[in-house]
C-alpha cells in the first residue's frame, strides 16, 4: 500500500496532486489544439442526436452530481442546450418527463451508483438516447448507455473524490465545446481560445498545488470549527458545494455550499466571529458582487478565507486569508478553484486525525439503495 501512495501519506492527497495529470490524460488525444478540432468518438458518432436534442438531462449522485451542476453552466453558455441537473434518486422515483428527444447524461466515477443505473434505465425506456462519463472502463453505467466518454482519470482509492471531479468537468467541457462548434454558438476564435485556455491548465492546477503550506496554516486556524460556510457564484457556486462536501466527508465539520447572493436569505443569520467562511471570489464572473457579500461577510465579522485570482488586491484587503490560483477563462476556474477546497479539508481531516481515505459511513460507491 505504501508503493501505491507514492511517497504520499494517504490515497487522497496522492489523487489531489495527480491533478495535473489526470486533466491532461483525459483530454490527450481527444483535444488537437493546433488542428483546433476536438474528436470523441461517443459524440462523434452521435453528433446530430446529441446537438440537436431538446434538453440534456444530468443525472448524477455526490461529487458526480456536482460536476453535473458545473456542465450546466457550460452547456447551456457554449452549446446554448437547455440542462437540467438531477439527483438520480429523485430523478427515478418522481415519474419524470422524458422525451425521444432528450439526452440523458449520467456522470459518474465508479459507473456502478444504483440510483444512476436505474435512471439510465428509466430514460432508455423513455426512448431518451443516454451518454455515460464514467472513470471506471468497462462498468455498468458505461455498458448500458447508448455512448460515452471516459473521464481517463486512473483508479481513485480515497473514499472522497478528487480528480474524478475535475476530469469529469474536463470531459464535459470538450463535450460541450464540441457540441457548439458543430451548432455554431462558439465563435471559431474563442473555440480556439477555450482549446489553448484548456492546455494551460494543468500547468496552472500544479501552480494552485503550491498554497499547501499556506493552507495548512488556515487549516490549523479553523480545524476546530464547528461550521463552516461556503459560498461562490455562476460556475464556482458547484465548486463551492463540493468544497462543503470534501469537509463534511473527511473531517466531520458541518458545512454548507451556498450561492454567494442566496446569503442572505438565510445563511446570513449563522455569520458571527465564530464562522468560518471561504469564499470563491475570483476576477471573472460577478467578481464585484461577490466583493460586495464579502464586505457583508466582514460587517458581521465573520471570518473570511477567499479563494482569489493571482495578484487580487482588492479582497486581499477586506478577507482574513487569501489563497490565490492562476487567471483563467470563467468557465475553467472550477478546475483551479476546487484545488484549494480539496487542500483545506484534507488538512483540516489530518489535522483532526480523522481516517481520510476511509471515512466513517460513507462508501467508495454506493451500489445499494
Ligand atoms: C459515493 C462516494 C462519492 C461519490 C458518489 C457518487 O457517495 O463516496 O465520492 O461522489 O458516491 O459516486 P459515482 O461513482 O457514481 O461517481
Amino acid at each position: 500500500e505504501q508503493i501505491e501512495k507514492s511517497g504520499f501519506e494517504h490515497f487522497m492527497l496522492k489523487e489531489i496532486h495527480e491533478q495535473p495529470n489526470a486533466i491532461s490524460d483525459t483530454y490527450r488525444g481527444r483535444m488537437l489544439v493546433k488542428k483546433g478540432i476536438i474528436k470523441m468518438a461517443g459524440v462523434d458518432d452521435n453528433i446530430e442526436r446529441i446537438a440537436n436534442a431538446k434538453r440534456i438531462i444530468i443525472v448524477a449522485c455526490g461529487t458526480s452530481w456536482h460536476a453535473g451542476l458545473v456542465a450546466e453552466y457550460i452547456f447551456e453558455d457554449i452549446a446554448r442546450i437547455p440542462v437540467e441537473v438531477e439527483y438520480a434518486s429523485e430523478f427515478r422515483y418522481r415519474n419524470p418527463v422524458i422525451t425521444e428527444n432528450d439526452v440523458v447524461i449520467a456522470i459518474s466515477q465508479s459507473g456502478e451508483t444504483a440510483d444512476t443505473m436505474a435512471a439510465i434505465k428509466l430514460a432508455k425506456e423513455k426512448g431518451a438516447f443516454t451518454f455515460g462519463v464514467c472513470n471506471v472502463v468497462g462498468s455498468s453505467i458505461s455498458r448500458e448507455t447508448h455512448a460515452g466518454a471516459y473521464t481517463h482519470a486512473g483508479p481513485e482509492i480515497g473514499v472522497a473524490s478528487t480528480k474524478a471531479f475535475t476530469t469529469q468537468i474536463t470531459v464535459l467541457t470538450l463535450m460541450a465545446l464540441k457540441l457548439g462548434k458543430f451548432k455554431g454558438t462558439i465563435s471559431n476564435s474563442d473555440f480556439q481560445f477555450h482549446l489553448q485556455e484548456m492546455e494551460r491548465i494543468p500547468e496552472k492546477v500544479m501552480k494552485a498545488l503550491k498554497s499547501d503550506e499556506l493552507i495548512q496554516k488556515i487549516a490549523y486556524t479553523y480545524k476546530d470549527a464547528p461550521n463552516c460556510l461556503y459560498l461562490g457564484r455562476g460556475y464556482n457556486f458547484p465548486v463551492a458545494l463540493e468544497g462543503a462536501l470534501k469537509l463534511k466527508e473527511i473531517s466531520y465539520i458541518h458545512a454548507e455550499g451556498y450561492p454567494a447572493a442566496e446569503m442572505k436569505h438565510g445563511p446570513i443569520a449563522l455569520i458571527d466571529e465564530q464562522m468560518p467562511v471561504v469564499v470563491i471570489a475570483t476576477k471573472k464572473g460577478h467578481y464585484e458582487k461577490v466583493v460586495s457579500n464579502i464586505q457583508e461577510i466582514k460587517s458581521r465579522k465573520g471570518k473570511i478565507i477567499a479563494v482569489v485570482t493571482e495578484g487580487d488586491g482588492e479582497v486581499r484587503e477586506l478577507a482574513d486569508h487569501v489563497i490565490e490560483v492562476p487567471e483563467t477563462i470563467e468557465s475553467l476556474t472550477p478546475l483551479l478553484t476546487t484545488i484549494p477546497l480539496q487542500l483545506l479539508s484534507y488538512h483540516i481531516a489530518v489535522m483532526l486525525g480523522k481516517n481520510v481515505d476511509q471515512p466513517r459511513n460513507l462508501a467508495k460507491s454506493v451500489t445499494v439503495e
